[in-house]
């Protein structure tokens, strides 16, 4: 369940929830300078050519990736793609954000240069994305040399435009989250382990103290009013609503300016102030402007454009973790019409990944490793499972139990087995396609005419557009249950019509078609989910190279499928073994190798 909770209606064969409709309403955009109708879906980009452009967060290379990174990452790249699937240009930016006082301590402690720490946590990531299939366009990091002349400009412009004040700041501040917070975003509460009062952010729960330094200051205050301006004429900006909602009170509460820089004695990593080398830029500021220097920032005035660099800004959709609304959605905006820019057309934040219905921790020994998930289950099956079980407004709670069932009942016992019911010795696809290529008809009798109706006119029906309905909403959950309430029908279809039979013969040809169609149109709305899979899948079926796009997607758009599929015997989601059977036939091999 994704962006509102809608009725519940009972679902056959496994659970769910399908949320009523809510229809996707015009978004506009408005700053002091530009004023784009966009009376659209989110989806559509009809106001320019410019390609679909989302970005996943940076992530901090501090960090072993945990199975949030690789959620993110993957709703991005599921979305990436499904703008392919419909035809339209897109560009995904992933990456890594590399500078800060936390790296520089982390080097310092393991006694390396902070390049070279970095550049080991750069390179875990890029295989993360590798090992998940992410199809990013580029992998930024803060440290690539466009990337630090952008920041710098981008300081200037703001100078320039009079937005920075140097002044003596005193606040509370996290170390851990390298952030400045107001007083009324922290709290006092008992620290379990010792029993002391400390105080932490509200948001994020880290430990803050009470520091005062002389540094560059940001006047955000002056920003709020054009910030709820910005949200006024854009309903839709940060999805889900509820957190928008909070937002906004926030900001209505008003704003403190915001320190963006640090004395460098404290951060020697990080990119100088321009014009003052005892400072160094915010890590927040620095990380944020990301998502422009990959649309080539800075831009030839007048334009969102630099030569060689793609027309990407403004993004569509910036995909984020809830625990990162603030910058995105109260900084960054601030930031970009502070410098007569545009900011993103939508947020979309997500929830986390708790295991067990407990936070992961690395303390507590609940924490999953992604590769590993990936290596044993597969990197479609962690695909799909994310996809179907993470959530948007609440948690998802990872469970191993969870992706065996989901991989056994949905991808096995319904998209595979689907495969090998499809493409049964007794019959023939391409026999099937030509009874309805030559408008043959045939005469069924009253209960085979009902079955036939109901698949080919009402399951199989315009699946796809209620796919990019949910996928418009961002329901990834929503757009599977689709697909898959499809492939259970045509299950059923298959058992009741009992084509093998004798008596069928007359009938059989015409009555798999719409069985034929709708594994082809089951797997081509399935490819941005799963990837290799359903390329797999579809190469089974013979279905051209070309003839995967949302054009062919629906009924009698294919004729040319289909010949020599009959009897296949590859099963494309094989029955999975538990661990200690995979490592007891592991050791049996072993063992006979060792004797051999
Ligand atoms: C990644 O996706 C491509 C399709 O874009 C597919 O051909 C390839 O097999 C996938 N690779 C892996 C490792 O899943």
């Amino acid at each position: 369940m994704l962006l509102s909770r809608g009725v519940r209606i009972a679902c056959p064969s496994w659970r769910c929830v399908i949320v009523k409709p809510t229809v996707v309403v015009a978004r506009r955009f408005q700053s002091t300078s530009t004023v784009v109708d966009a009376s659209t879906s989110s989806t559509s980009n009809v106001e320019s050519k410019k390609p679909y452009y989302l970005t996943t967060p940076i992530f901090y290379v501090n960090a072993a990736p945990h199975i949030g990174h690789l959620y993110t990452s993957v709703v991005a790249d599921v979305l990436k793609r499904w703008q392919q699937f419909k035809g339209n240009e897109a560009l995904l930016l992933t990456g890594t954000d590399e500078y800060g006082i936390k790296i520089q301590q982390a080097a310092s402690r393991a006694g390396v240069d902070p390049k070279a720490f970095v550049d080991v946590g750069a390179d875990t990531f890029k295989k993360l994305a590798a090992a998940a299939n992410i199809s990013y366009d580029r992998f930024m990091r803060t440290t690539d040399p466009d990337h630090r002349e952008a920041v710098q400009h981008f300081w200037r412009v703001l100078r320039e435009r009079d937005f920075i004040t140097l002044k003596k700041h005193s606040g509370w501040y996290s170390v851990s989250d390298e952030a400045f917070y107001p007083e009324s975003s922290v709290e006092r509460v008992v620290h379990p382990p010792s029993g002391q009062v400390i105080t932490v952010s509200k948001e994020t729960g880290k430990t803050v103290e009470w520091m005062s330094e002389e540094n560059y200051h940001f006047k955000l205050s002056a920003m709020g009013p054009e910030l709820l301006n910005f949200y006024e004429a854009n309903p839709d900006w940060l999805v889900p609503s509820q957190r928008y909602g909070e937002l906004k009170a926030e900001v209505a509460r008003g704003l403190e300016d915001l320190s963006i820089s640090r004395p460098k004695e404290r951060l020697a990593w990080g990119i100088p102030v321009p014009g003052d080398n005892s400072q160094s830029i915010y890590v927040w500021l620095d990380a944020l402007i990301n998502y422009i220097t990959f649309a080539g920032y800075p831009w030839l005035p007048g334009t969102t454009s630099s030569p060689g660099k793609p027309q990407a800004w403004p993004a569509d959709l910036q995909i984020i973790g809830k625990d990162i609304i603030r910058f995105h959605c109260i900084y960054w905006p601030a930031f970009l019409l502070a410098v007569g820019a545009q900011p993103p057309k939508q947020i979309l934040s997500h929830a986390h990944w708790t295991m067990s219905k407990k936070k992961m921790s690395k303390s507590d020994g609940n924490v999953v490793d992604p590769f590993h998930a990936m290596e044993r289950w597969g990197v479609d099956t962690m695909r799909f499972y994310m996809c179907m079980d993470g959530g948007i407004i609440s948690d998802g709670d990872y469970s191993n139990q969870e992706v065996e069932d989901k991989y056994t009942h949905f991808l096995g016992n319904q998209v595979g087995s689907l495969v090998n019911r499809v493409c049964s010795k007794k019959y023939s696809i391409a026999e099937a396609i030509r009874t309805e290529r030559d408008g043959v008809q045939v005469e069924l009798d009253e209960d085979m005419g009902k079955l036939y109706k109901a698949l080919r006119y009402g399951a199989l029906e315009g699946v796809r557009e209620r796919v990019e309905g949910r996928m418009a909403r961002y329901d990834l959950a929503g757009a599977l249950r689709e697909v898959m309430t499809l492939v259970s029908e045509t299950h059923k279809y298959i058992h009741l019509a009992a084509l093998w039979q004798e008596n069928k013969e007359g009938v059989r040809a015409y009555m798999l078609y719409p069985a034929a169609e709708a594994l082809r149109i089951s797997g081509m709305l399935l490819q941005p989910f799963m990837p290799e899979k359903m390329g797999q899948l579809l190469d089974i079926l013979k279905v051209g190279e070309n003839m995967r796009g949302w054009e062919e997607a629906a009924v009698g758009r294919d004729f040319g499928y289909g010949e020599g599929t009959a009897g296949t015997k590859e099963r494309l989601f094989p029955k999975v073994y538990s661990e200690e059977q995979t490592q007891q036939a592991e050791a049996a091999k072993t063992k006979k190798a060792s004797s051999d």
